[in-house]
């Protein structure tokens, strides 16, 4: 088991990442817990809620809407869910984005915590306190900042994750590689095989090392004023590609830190025999490198990007492969970069 813990002003999320970690939940039942529960992980261990107060959230990024969350707090009211009651989101950052705002508008603030099911969520979605959903096909336009009481990170349910859903979270912990630690990326390249069998070291040393790098970028910048944009390294024209393609969230991430690295190489910022270790670190893990879509639509698309300010997009560079920075682009700047990529 390892123990990791998120403090920003006075509160402590604590953050577990290991085994059988569901049995915990006894420790919570003197309150009126309330579970909020991805419908495929209730499906496939239906036995470890029984007797738990349960809603499911079926699966798909069309219930991250508001609609949805008044759905959920319906139902809470008819449970008697009070505010004493604590919610707990057990699932991927769909279900945990949406816990964290459900809990954080119920009665004026609920207590809660997640256990995170998916490698995704594991390394991002569950830590830092990032909440809510999105609105017109505008991703996470609507939320607030509030940090959970716990983020149970269980690597026995990592087991039962569709391989493109685990390449996914994959991408994710490239990025922490690419962005912050040479070492953790190393260790990538040299145990990709081991990660996509599902080797329990290899599982806990990578979502071990993530979580690590992002309570450290969060701590030091809790609501993205400066370090914390690192990590939308690849996010802003992934974000654009999943919106146009429908894609999974790591492999539009995966291309994005692609053009972003040629980017980074086109600008002089970065060698070229970085750029194609990055490259080549994707593509040995079976995600995407490149997409069909028009210099247009992306550039368009990512013009509706709510990071956008004015003008100006912070755009993610690398220097080299551990080192990333902030580059303020005027958007004239970025659709010439952009038709220069491909
Ligand atoms: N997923 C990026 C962040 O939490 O800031």
């Amino acid at each position: 088991m390892h123990e990791l813990s998120l403090n920003i002003d006075e509160h402590v999320t604590s953050i577990l990442i290991g085994r059988d970690l569901f049995r915990k939940l006894e420790k919570i039942s003197d309150r009126k817990l309330v579970l909020l529960v991805d419908e495929n992980v209730y499906k496939l261990h239906e036995p470890k809620f029984a007797g738990l107060n349960c809603l499911t959230v079926p699966s798909g990024e069309q219930q991250k809407k508001l609609a949805f969350v008044e759905h959920v707090m319906r139902q809470m009211i008819n449970m008697e869910a009070d505010r004493t009651a604590f919610l707990v989101g057990v699932g991927g950052g769909l279900v945990t984005d949406l816990t964290g705002f459900v809990a954080s508008i119920f009665m004026r603030g609920i207590r809660f915590g997640f256990i995170s099911t998916t490698l995704l969520g594991q390394v991002d979605a569950s830590i830092g306190g990032k909440n809510g959903v999105n609105l017109d096909g505008y991703k996470n336009m609507v939320g607030v900042f509030r940090q959970p009481e716990f983020v149970w990170c269980d690597l026995d349910l990592l087991g039962s994750l569709d391989q493109r859903e685990l390449a996914s979270g994959f991408s994710e912990v490239i990025k922490y590689g690419a962005i912050r630690d040479r070492s953790l990326f190393d260790y990538l390249e040299g145990h990709h095989e081991a990660i996509l069998a599902r080797n329990p070291e290899a599982l806990e040393k990578i979502v071990s090392a993530s979580a690590a790098i992002k309570v450290e970028i969060v701590e030091s910048d809790v609501t993205e004023q400066a370090d914390r944009k690192l990590l939308n390294f690849g996010h802003t024209l992934g974000h654009a590609i999943e919106k146009l393609t429908g894609m999974v969230h790591g492999e539009a991430i995966a291309i994005g830190m692609v053009m972003a690295a040629r980017l980074s190489y086109n600008m002089g910022f970065l060698d070229a025999a970085e750029a194609f270790r990055l490259e080549q670190m994707i593509a040995t893990v079976g995600l995407p490198v490149k997409t069909d879509l028009s210099h247009d639509d992306l550039y368009e698309t990512l013009l509706k990007d709510k990071k956008r300010s004015g003008d100006f997009i912070h755009f993610i560079l690398l220097q080299s492969i551990g080192e990333a920075f902030v580059h303020k682009m005027d958007l004239h700047s970025l659709r010439t970069a952009i038709h220069d990529l491909y």
